[in-house]
């Protein structure tokens, strides 16, 4: 296994529920450290580039609305395998079909309203902590 550095974001619905402490405390117990972190406002714009891979897909309005609703933190998290254990951490897409203990079967409202983003891939790990980051504003820990 290999060290590699991911993106997560805490969506609108995370800090309108007061849960960013939470959320980031379950990714550094499993050993995802934080190595570069920060608060953001999406314009509408941004969210749209960021999800522009969706753009085609019916949820694409709704998706881009929620995540310009509000600030959001975006966290790039580095340790072993980061990608796939961010995603097992933040559970199933829909939280109805979320893993017992997961972020979004624990705290996310709806398939729209799933509170965390996470890579999917190598390939788009790069792609979405560089568009949040500059490597200055990375760092080893
Ligand atoms: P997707 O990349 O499929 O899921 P994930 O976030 O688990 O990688 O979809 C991106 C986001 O789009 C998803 O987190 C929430 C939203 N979305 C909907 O609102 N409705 C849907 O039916 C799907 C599939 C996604």
């Amino acid at each position: 296994m290999a060290v590699e550095t991911t993106l997560s974001i805490l969506k609108p619905d995370a800090l309108e529920k007061n849960k960013i402490g939470d959320i980031i405390n379950r990714f550094e117990e499993a050993g995802l450290t934080p190595v570069g972190l920060r608060m953001v406002h999406l314009s509408q714009n941004e969210a749209e580039q960021f999800y522009a891979v969706h753009k085609e897909r019916p949820f694409f309005g709704e998706l881009t609305e929620f995540m310009t609703r509000g600030p959001v933190v975006v966290m790039a998290l580095r340790g072993e395998n980061a990608i796939e254990r961010n995603r097992e951490i933040m559970g199933a897409t829909n939280p109805d079909e979320a893993d017992e203990g997961t972020i979004r079967a624990d705290l996310a409202t709806s398939i729209g309203e799933n509170t965390v983003h996470g890579s999917d891939s190598p390939e788009n790990a790069e792609i979405e902590v560089n568009f949040f980051f500059s490597g200055t504003q990375l760092f080893d820990r």
